[in-house]
């Protein structure tokens, strides 16, 4: 099941925003997984050519956290759907004026705003928005010469095509090679494609993972 809109997304992770471990508020399976996703976009992403950037579903704020203390970005914008993890969100980073945190969902409540570094960590296959709709949204956020970077799932993994495994149904799967084209179509070109093992913290080939990595420019 993956949710018809943005709000019914939202609404959702009002439920699991209840939990106390953050990683349980945004529904990551552990805090090592999480955390090894944002280590992945820490070492991906050439932060020293970044002043503006906005994560696209910050969800608690805790990958703005880890790079703030490793960047010299001056304009950080965090948006969320979900009211109450963007609320949290906001009060994380009262104190610093470089970070701004959002309500709403990117696609419509970003409008004409441009960024060095747009970031989605596990955000596209449960975001109320088809594929298409969500990359073109993601894309319209960069600036000329402006840094991808995103985390999402892979239905081509092994275990998959194998037969051993079957991909759940809470939320979207995609072939890497569609949106491998559908991100070039939009003008992005890819500088990096993998696959990710979060909790072992580890690139592996593509298919050899359920989650995988993608760096790009927007030319
Ligand atoms: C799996 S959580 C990941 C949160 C965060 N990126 C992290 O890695 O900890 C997905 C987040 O995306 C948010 N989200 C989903 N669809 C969205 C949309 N259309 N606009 C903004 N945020 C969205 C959800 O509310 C949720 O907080």
């Amino acid at each position: 099941m993956s949710h018809n809109s943005p709000k019914d997304v939202g609404l959702d992770y009002q439920e699991s925003f209840s939990e106390k471990d953050e990683h349980k508020k945004v529904k990551w399976g552990s805090r090592e997984g999480m955390l090894n996703r944002f280590k992945l976009g820490i070492e991906k992403v050439n932060w020293s050519d970044t002043n503006s950037w906005v994560d696209v579903g910050c969800g608690t704020g805790s990958f703005i956290d880890l790079v703030l203390n490793a960047s010299h970005c001056q304009n950080i914008v965090g948006i969320d759907v979900c009211v109450d993890l963007a609320e949290f969100c906001r009060e994380k980073f009262l104190d610093d004026k470089r970070v701004e945190i959002l309500t709403g969902n990117f696609e419509t409540d970003l409008i004409d705003q441009k960024f060095d570094l747009v970031t989605s960590i596990g955000v596209l296959q449960n975001c109320g928005l088809n594929i298409d709709t969500a990359l073109t949204g993601l894309v319209s956020l960069l600036g000329q010469g402006g840094t991808i970077f995103f985390t999402t799932k892979n239905q081509n993994w092994n275990k998959f095509t194998s037969g051993e495994l079957t991909p759940e149904d809470a939320h979207l799967w995609f072939d890497p090679n569609i949106i491998l084209e559908k991100l070039r179509n939009c003008g992005v070109e890819v500088e990096e494609i993998g696959g990710f093992l979060p909790r072992e913290n580890r690139v592996v080939e593509i298919n050899d993972s359920h989650t995988f990595y993608i760096l790009g420019k927007l030319k």
